[in-house]
């Protein structure tokens, strides 16, 4: 037996739906049981796009674990490295780019971008869900809980999602790994093998 809706619910639904907005970030805002409800637009459901923002100056081991685990959880990844951020870089953007591509092709959905100015602004225009960022201690955290809800702020339709590294880079960062380095260490476990030869040779 096929249950007809009555016509007040028919015009509950239909009031909703005239009620519903869409936000210019592309999202769909629906009235639900408990206030307003945020939808993605439907082609963002099947393809759920992050950010993975940082200096990656170079690109670790650290960072490699990070977006191996987020190029699962999300349908697609981009790890855009910030073009001016004020700091010396030992590698240029060129550099850093060239390093993340090679060492992200074996994941198919992840691609390397260069932004500049407010990241939220980059993430609104690609469309993005959300922004990952690594935490590795708890000394990170006041820092990324800053920026995230600074973000949030911004822009409170892109969520910031925080991600544990494996606990071996725990310790790890790219400063570290620099003046390791600088001072003749080896930093063989720490990096992959081609910004380990990049490194090398900026220093010599
Ligand atoms: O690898 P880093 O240096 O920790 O990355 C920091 C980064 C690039 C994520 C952050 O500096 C950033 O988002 N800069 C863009 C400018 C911006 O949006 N600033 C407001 C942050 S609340």
């Amino acid at each position: 037996m096929t249950v007809m809706p009555s016509s007040s619910a028919v015009r509950v639904r239909s009031q909703r739906l005239a009620a519903a907005r869409v936000s210019t970030a592309g999202f769909f805002h629906r009235p639900g049981l408990r206030g307003w409800v945020t939808m993605a637009p439907r082609g963002d459901m099947r393809s759920l796009l992050a950010i993975y923002p940082g200096s990656f100056d170079p690109v670790t081991n650290g960072h490699l674990d990070l977006i191996e685990r987020a190029a699962k959880l999300f349908d697609r990844l981009i790890v855009a490295v910030l073009h001016n951020d004020g700091k010396e870089p030992l590698f240029t953007i060129a550099e850093r780019v060239e390093m993340l591509r090679e060492v992200t092709r074996p994941w198919r959905n992840v691609e390397v971008d260069v932004f500049d100015g407010l990241l939220v602004e980059y993430a609104r225009q690609k469309k993005a869900r959300a922004i990952i960022r690594g935490i590795r201690a708890v000394s990170d955290y006041e820092y990324e809980l800053q920026m995230a809800l600074m973000n949030r702020k911004l822009e409170p339709e892109i969520e910031t999602v925080f991600m544990l590294p494996a606990e071996a880079y725990s310790y790890l960062s790219s400063r570290l790994v620099k003046e390791i380095v600088r001072f003749g260490g080896s930093v063989q476990d720490l990096v992959p093998p081609i910004v380990e030869r990049r490194l090398r040779a900026k220093v010599s």
